[in-house]
């Protein structure tokens, strides 16, 4: 299983706010809203949308390519043209320190 990986610090990143960082060779997309954290593959599963660099709504992920929603909490896909979950990593947070550890392929 994969270990925890310091990604961030929780004062470089607004509430609510997003940013997209590397983990293991791996670009995933980090949220920030209502004080938690939230962590998911940076790939939207329409057509590859960069989902770190779109729009938030709540705990909507807004993908900026077609505009499919993803509920960042799960991963599910909420509209069209997705139909295929995000996957979701787990986060912790140690005094300012985002860490995440990514999910199985
Ligand atoms: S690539 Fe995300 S909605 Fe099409």
């Amino acid at each position: 299983m994969a270990e925890f990986v310091k990604v961030a610090t929780v004062s470089s990143i607004p509430d609510p706010g997003r940013t997209a960082v590397e983990v293991d060779d791996r670009v995933v997309a980090l949220f920030h809203v209502d004080g938690s954290f939230y962590c998911t593959d940076d790939v939207c599963t329409h057509d590859g949308g960069p989902l770190g660099d779109g729009p938030t709504d709540g705990f909507q992920i807004v993908c900026p390519r077609h505009g499919a929603r993803f509920d960042m909490r799960t991963g599910k896909a909420l509209t069209m043209p997705a139909t295929q979950p995000v996957i979701v990593h787990e986060v912790r947070v140690e005094g300012d320190d985002i860490l995440v550890r990514l999910a199985p392929d």
